[in-house]
């Protein structure tokens, strides 16, 4: 069986890659460019294909050096390919000319989700009100989401299955995600002194089953107001100025009497437009033992998912979240 020497079998190659490195530099375009690939790499009859053949053939010892050099011509072939067809693609694009008289290829636009979206003009319609926009952090310490707001130690709205409490290091004061916006009075209270009007909103965080009114992560406005001289009456008359505003109409705002740690009194907030009484959230005096100041005022908690759902007519609040571009299309 003859052997092929190595130095030939080596100067075929370097004939082969010279010839192909110089054929792809000459190739004006992309039919050029194809000829050469057939010609150097093609799988059938391609000259490195021959090439690789003769492989086979040489001595035992010199397999290794000749594989070796083989695969390097290859890449280098494939690369200058590479290159020629990059650069015989930019040319073309280059020549094209430009017609301007084509139609323009539509730009399809999104749009800020419907929460948000409510959320942005809540802040409005509460910023021609005099109230603030203020944000809180969402990891919360039980300090601001609980003690500060007189909600005790035995109360049952600390309870573990009822918060997403963090795990911390042992000994440490448990974080939580926030279980309501409350915990941004106490934030603005500690840093500011009266009279205040501002109004946060935010996501807040309850391991609730997820139903048609109820989702485990859900928004809420939070409002706080404090002034001398503060009554139920400019609670009462902000909350109907804002909600007729925000659904367009006359809405009736209606107090019942409710119980929450922070308020005295304390009321549940339900609202009536078009015939319909929706319960929006709660609300009340600020506790002077929260306030620690001579000063009245008041505070409010609504639900964003609750006035959008109002607002927009959408049944179930699940679909705020489900990402389902059909129904987000329609706001
Ligand atoms: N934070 C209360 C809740 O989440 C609502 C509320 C806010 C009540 C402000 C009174 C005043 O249920």
């Amino acid at each position: 069986m003859s052997t092929v020497p190595l130095e030939s079998f080596l100067a075929e190659l370097d004939r082969l890659k010279a010839d192909a490195v110089e054929a792809l530099a000459a190739a004006v375009d992309a039919d050029a460019v194809e000829r050469a690939r057939i010609e150097f790499l093609g799988a059938k009859s391609g000259r490195l294909k021959a090439i690789q053949k003769l492989l086979g053939g040489l001595g035992g010892a010199d397999k290794p050096a000749g594989g070796k050099h083989f695969n390097e011509a290859r890449e280098a072939v494939s690369a200058a390919l590479e290159a020629a067809q990059g650069r015989v693609a930019g040319s073309a694009a280059a020549v094209e000319p430009l017609d301007v008289t084509l139609p323009g290829q539509p730009v399809r636009l999104g749009h800020v989700h419907p929460i948000t979206q409510t959320i942005r003009r809540v802040q409005e319609i509460m910023a021609r009100l005099g109230f603030e926009s203020v944000d809180g952090p969402e990891v919360e310490d039980q300090w601001h989401n609980f003690d500060a707001l007189a909600i005790n130690a035995e109360h049952p709205a600390r309870d573990p299955l009822d918060n997403f409490y963090l795990a911390v290091a042992r000994g440490a004061d448990p974080l939580l995600l926030r279980s309501q916006t409350s915990t941004v009075q106490i934030r603005v209270m500690e840093r500011r002194e009266p009279p205040l009007r501002i109004v946060s909103l935010g996501r807040v965080y309850r391991p609730d089953t997820a139903d048609a009114t109820h989702y485990p992560m859900f928004h809420q406005v939070e409002g706080l107001y404090v002034e001398p001289g503060t009554t139920m009456a400019h609670l009462k008359s902000v909350l109907r100025q804002f909600a007729s505003t925000f659904l367009g109409g006359d809405v009736h705002v209606r107090f019942r009497p409710s119980f929450f740690p922070f308020t005295e009194p304390s009321v549940e907030v339900d609202m009536e437009w078009g015939g319909r009484w929706i319960e929006m959230g709660g609300a009340g005096m600020v506790d002077p033992a929260v306030l620690e100041a001579v000063v009245s005022g008041f505070a409010f908690g609504l639900g964003v998912e609750r006035i959008a759902a109002r607002r927009y007519g959408v049944t179930d609040i699940r679909d705020f979240y489900r990402n389902d571009v059909r129904f987000l299309e329609q706001f």
